[in-house]
């Protein structure tokens, strides 16, 4: 039996914090035992708001730099740049063309990007969660690891294969696509922001004391655990919704110690935060280290890393125009001469 095919992605926006790590990249790694995985870099989506074409190239290649050191192997995953391959932006438009309007004025994160960005919304910001579906489509992925706040986009790229290609153009009752399902990552791996509980941890806030980048050195990673928001009462506790400070912080040090929930439960029942937060920058430096000596190594041998992305578009080309030629064709499109 063919293994089940595993699709996701981050954009190169700023650098990759503990969030992207714990939340989903650290996921990816176990997902490719068990999967046919690709795994890209979504530099197309990066430019859906106003960006800065330096920082757009360092930051694509180091994410997928990032990507590595975290343990995504290129022996197993297929690791490539979402620009490289052509038939994402193709796809894409196909897509357009069969997609209402109207489902795409409903999209949560349209509205509020829309409403950060003023009056300078590019119509590729209100296009996102199509191209994100073409990403997913052209990969007949089986599985989307996502977190919550892109379920929406998911189920999107589900009626878009079932309602607007699959339901009207195939014959026979063959599909044409694939529709994927969500894999949402466990409640215990959403982590939140630094210095508010109620927000996710995330490249966008302008706060760098929110989040703790991957790349981030020890002393800065001390410095942020240190300021970061706390409540006044002693002793400290998972499931209190009181206190989602205590369970953010608790739960990032469960997932960078591997200790159970109830182990760091009765360790920390008795604790100050002071003493805490000293256990948890050390646990989080010492977590950290490995991936940052590995990222340093990477970063030095430019060559390689070019190659390993090149290999990664080759084999993301074969099956994405697969994909591309079956849909072209079932809509109509007069085969390219060869
Ligand atoms: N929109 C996703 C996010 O911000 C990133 C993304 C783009 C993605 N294309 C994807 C995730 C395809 C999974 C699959 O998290």
């Amino acid at each position: 039996m063919t293994p089940k095919r595993v699709l996701s992605g981050v954009q190169p926006t700023g650098s990759l914090h503990l969030g992207n790590w714990l939340g989903a990249i650290g996921n990816w790694i176990d997902l490719q035992k068990d999967f046919e995985t690709f795994f890209c870099v979504v530099d197309l989506h990066a430019i859906t708001v106003p960006h800065d074409p330096k920082l757009l190239r360092e930051s694509t290649l180091s994410t997928a730099a990032l990507y590595l050191a975290c343990g995504v192997d290129p022996k197993r995953s297929t690791i490539f740049v979402q620009s490289h391959v052509s038939a994402h932006s193709q796809l894409c438009w196909i897509l357009n063309c069969v997609t209402p309007l109207n489902w795409m004025e409903r999209m949560i994160q349209f509205k509020e990007k829309a409403i950060k960005q003023g009056d300078n919304v590019s119509v590729g910001l209100l296009d996102y969660p199509v191209l994100m579906a073409s990403d997913i489509l052209l990969y007949d992925a089986d599985l989307v690891p996502v977190g919550e706040d892109q379920k929406q986009h998911l189920e999107l790229a589900r009626d878009i294969a079932q309602q607007r290609i699959n339901s009207k153009f195939s014959k026979k009752g063959d599909p044409i696509l694939k529709v994927p399902k969500p894999l949402i990552s466990s409640d215990g791996s959403k982590i939140m922001s630094l210095t508010n509980a109620a927000n996710k941890m995330s490249k966008s806030d302008p706060n760098e004391g929110s989040r703790i980048g991957l790349l981030d050195p020890p002393e800065l990673i001390a410095k942020k655990i240190k300021r970061a928001k706390t409540d006044s009462e002693a002793g400290l506790e998972f499931a209190n919704p009181k206190r989602p400070e205590a369970h953010n912080l608790l739960t990032i040090y469960t997932l960078v110690t591997g200790k159970s929930k109830s182990e760091v439960e009765a360790e920390c029942l008795e604790m100050g935060w002071g003493k805490f937060k000293t256990l948890l920058a050390e646990a989080t430096v010492s977590a950290l280290s490995p991936i940052q000596s590995s990222y340093q190594e990477l970063v030095k041998d430019q060559a390689q890393l070019e190659l390993i992305l090149a290999t990664g578009k080759e084999k993301a080309d074969e099956v994405a125009n697969t994909t591309l030629d079956r849909v072209s064709n079932a809509i109509g499109l007069l085969q390219k001469p060869i």
